[in-house]
Parts: structure tokens; C-alpha cells; sequence
């Protein structure tokens, strides 16, 4: 069996006599005529067969066609508006290799979130979520291409780690042959190291954590591209960032159109974000925004969910959110020298409600002020010794971040949990299938 033709191609292929290998996802019959709807992955096509028209033994094997089946099925192509897809062949073979003898699971009925859910080796295939899977695809291969484009080198970290990396109230615990390790929450730590060996450098993998959090916008298990790069402050990290979102999001909108339009997504926002700078604010600043949209929060915690979707109803554009309290913010992030009290760390919040898709900003580079800050976390220095050889051995200034791919991903497709963002989710009471 060779699949020599794609319906993505289908364009150069019509008036030919073609074979497409695919899933039947749509069947309607009107007695006479037989509308199958097949996709192969690469896109969707509409195989009619008129009863008066053909072999009553072939219009006989595609009437008994179920939903799901795997086929093998030939005819000549044209374009059809009305099809799904667009593209229509008259059926003049069919291979049925696989007839599906139960019903499948979801049908054209609503299904709820739980249902779909532990169906979700099965709900991949419906065509929202094929979209959804392509657009994930296009963002994580731009997000690479920005970063070759701009001397960044992939270089991966490890998943395993002695220590934590944002916090040890998240971390997962794993036993390393009687030794106590844990799962990476984020390869940031790693990439301060190689630095000094590449110069710019970023990761790209899944990460973990153990996030008590039952919200829209976490996972446990998630992916993120880590970015760091020497000699880099905070204002010019913020500047890689935003011609980092910027490039994604225009190729996406160039690669996608037809995804985004199946997931009926009003693109207004996304070329606007394009168009105009990004703005950039610090967080005092945006606490003073939402103490007038009525907010009760304090200048010295930091920001909930809520916080975050209420100030992003008021921009249209992404934003930077500047200079922290340290307090809200991880060890390793240095300090501004005009007042210790601030992080240089800047978060990038997506419009629409999103919120935080980026985290990052300036690390601590002087080896007795990193020691300091170790302690003041409770961490044992012990643990972080390697990291502190980084501060006595040619330690420059640097800047880094991590890009939520999934966050990213709800943002850019609109949509309303990050569930439907990753093929197989890990959430607080789920990890199967
Ligand atoms: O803000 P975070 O925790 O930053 C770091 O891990 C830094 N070490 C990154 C760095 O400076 N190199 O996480 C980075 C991003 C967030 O902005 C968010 O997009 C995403 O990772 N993220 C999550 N996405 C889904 N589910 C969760 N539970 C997430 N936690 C963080
Ligand atoms: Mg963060």
C-alpha cells in the first residue's frame, strides 16, 4: 500500500483519476446518492456514489461504509464548493481495509469536557482538533526558526534534576536509585551553563509540575522552549521576545488561514499585535490600572489568574509586565539596583483574557549575592554548587525566558482551556489515556 497522493495536494490534481487513504468521518445517503466525507490528515474530501450511475456490488460495499472505517478509495477529482474540504471525487473503487463494527464513541451530539476527555485518544480526530494539532505544529517549528534565524542554538536539558528551578512547592519527586531527584519544572538553570559555551542558546521539551491549580490555563505536564543569551539585560530581552511572538505569530497566520477559520477565529487581534509595539508597563503601574478596575490587590503579592484576564481586558496588544516584587519572584532572579525590593523579571501577558504566555528577565551573575539569595529561599547551597561555578568562572551578564507553548497556543487559537492544546493532557485528576 502506497499513499502517493495527499488530499492537501488535491489542487493539482483535478480531472485526474486519484486514491485516497483515509478515515470515513461523514456519511449522508439519500437511498440514491452516497456522500462519504474522508480525511487522510492532510485535509478533507467529499467520495459520492449515484446508485444509477455504478456497479450495483461497489454501490453496495460503500452504502455498508460505517463511520471510522479505514478505506482505500479511487475516482476522479473536482472541485465541489459545497464539500467539506472543497474537492470531490466520483467513487469508482473502494478498498475498505478496516469496517468499524461499533458505533463510534463521539457522535455529532454535545459532548461534555469529561466524556471527551476519556475519549480523547478517539476526540483527536475530530476536525477542530486536527486544527488545533496543525496550528501547535506551525507555532513550535516557528519558534525554532526564529531562534536559528537569530543565533540562538538548540541545546537540550535534561528532564531529571537534582533541584528545584521555580520553587519546590511544585516539584515532582522521583526516586534515582535510592537518591531523591526530581522532574524538570523548566531547563533555564541548564542554559545558563551552556551560555557560556554557544552564547544564545534555547531548549525545547516538556516540563512538569505539580500544580495544584485546577484553572484553564495549567498543565501539569507542558512544553516549554526555554531562551537565554550572554550579555543580554532585561530591555533587550524584552525586545528578543517580542520579535520572537511576533515572527510566530505571523507565519502562523500565513501557514494557517484554514485551521484558524475552521476554528472560527477572528484574527483582528493577532494582526494588530503584529502592527503595534507591545506595551510595557511595571508592575506598580499595572497594580494601579486594577485597583481602578476595582481590584483589591496589594503592590507586594503577586498577580491570581483574575488579576492578570482583568488587566488583559484592557489591552489589545500584548504586554510586558516589568520589575516584580522579588519577593513573588525565583531565587535566581537578579535585582534592580535603584531598588533591591524589584525583580528585573518581566512577564508577557496575552490579550484577550489570556494572560501570561512568557516568563523571564535578568539572572543574579555575582556568585556572594546569588549565595545570599539561596539562603533566603531556604534552598541548600549545596544543591545549586555547580550553578554557583557559573558566577566564578567568567560569569556576564544575562537574560533569558520560557514560552508556555500551550499558553501560546490557546491564545493564538482562541480557546477556552489549555486541555485542548496539548494530544494527550495531564490535568490534576487525569493522566490517562
Ligand atoms: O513563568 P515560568 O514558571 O518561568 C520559568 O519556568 C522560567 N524558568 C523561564 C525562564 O526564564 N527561562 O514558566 C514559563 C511559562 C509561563 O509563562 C507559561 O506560559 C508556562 O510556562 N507555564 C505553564 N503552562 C501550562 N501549564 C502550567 N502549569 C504552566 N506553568 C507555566
Ligand atoms: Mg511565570
Amino acid at each position: 500500500m502506497k499513499q502517493s497522493f495527499f488530499i492537501a495536494d488535491a489542487e493539482k490534481y483535478i480531472g485526474k483519476k486519484i486514491t485516497v487513504h483515509g478515515w470515513v468521518f461523514n456519511k449522508r445517503s439519500s437511498g440514491a446518492i452516497i456522500f462519504l466525507h474522508v480525511r487522510d490528515g492532510s485535509g478533507f474530501l467529499q467520495a459520492t456514489a449515484v446508485k444509477s450511475e455504478m456497479d450495483e456490488k461497489l454501490f453496495s460495499l460503500v452504502n455498508d461504509v460505517t463511520l471510522e472505517s479505514s478505506v482505500e478509495v479511487s475516482g476522479v477529482l473536482k472541485a465541489e464548493p459545497r464539500a467539506p474540504g472543497g474537492y470531490e471525487i466520483a467513487i469508482s473503487d473502494i478498498d475498505v481495509i478496516h469496517l468499524v463494527r461499533d458505533e463510534f464513541p463521539i457522535g455529532k451530539k454535545e459532548h461534555g469536557p469529561d466524556f471527551l476527555l476519556t475519549h480523547r485518544h478517539l476526540w483527536l480526530r475530530s476536525r477542530r482538533q486536527w486544527a488545533i494539532l496543525r496550528v501547535r505544529d506551525s507555532i513550535t517549528r516557528h519558534v525554532q526558526g526564529f531562534f536559528h534565524e537569530n543565533k540562538f542554538v538548540r541545546t537540550d536539558t535534561p528532564m531529571i534534576t537534582p533541584s528545584a528551578c521555580e520553587g519546590t512547592t511544585t516539584l515532582f519527586e522521583v526516586d534515582y536509585f535510592g537518591q531523591k531527584a526530581y522532574l524538570s519544572q523548566s531547563g533555564q538553570l541548564y542554559l545558563e551553563a551552556l551560555i557560556a559555551s554557544v552564547g544564545r542558546c534555547y531548549d525545547f521539551s516538556p516540563v512538569l509540575r505539580a500544580e495544584k491549580s485546577k484553572t484553564r490555563r495549567h498543565l501539569i505536564e507542558f512544553w516549554m522552549t526555554n531562551a537565554e543569551a550572554a550579555f543580554m539585560h532585561l530591555d533587550e530581552a524584552l525586545d528578543i521576545e517580542e520579535a520572537l511572538i511576533k515572527y510566530v505569530i505571523s507565519h502562523v497566520l500565513e501557514d494557517n488561514t484554514a485551521e484558524l477559520k475552521l476554528l472560527e477565529r477572528d484574527t483582528t487581534l493577532l494582526q494588530k499585535a503584529l502592527s503595534k509595539p507591545f506595551v510595557r508597563i511595571r508592575f506598580k503601574d499595572a497594580v494601579d490600572i486594577l485597583k481602578k478596575l476595582g481590584s483589591d490587590m496589594t503592590y507586594d503579592t503577586d498577580f491570581g489568574n483574575d488579576d492578570e484576564t482583568m488587566l488583559m481586558t484592557h489591552y489589545d496588544v500584548p504586554v510586558f509586565v516589568t520589575h516584580y516584587p522579588a519577593k513573588v519572584k525565583a531565587f535566581y532572579c537578579k535585582r534592580d539596583a535603584k531598588d533591591p525590593t524589584l525583580a528585573l523579571s518581566a512577564d508577557l501577558l496575552a490579550p484577550e483574557g489570556y494572560g501570561e504566555i512568557i516568563g523571564g528577565g535578568e539572572r543574579e551573575d555575582n556568585y556572594e549575592t546569588l549565595v545570599k539569595r539561596i539562603h533566603e529561599f531556604g534552598y541548600t547551597e549545596k544543591d545549586y554548587d555547580w550553578y554557583l561555578d557559573l558566577r566564578k568562572f567568567g560569569s556576564v551578564p544575562h537574560s533569558g525566558f520560557g514560552l508556555g507553548i500551550e499558553r501560546m497556543l490557546a491564545w493564538v487559537c482562541k480557546l477556552e482551556h489549555v486541555r485542548e492544546t496539548i494530544p494527550f493532557p495531564r490535568l490534576l485528576d487525569r493522566f490517562k489515556p
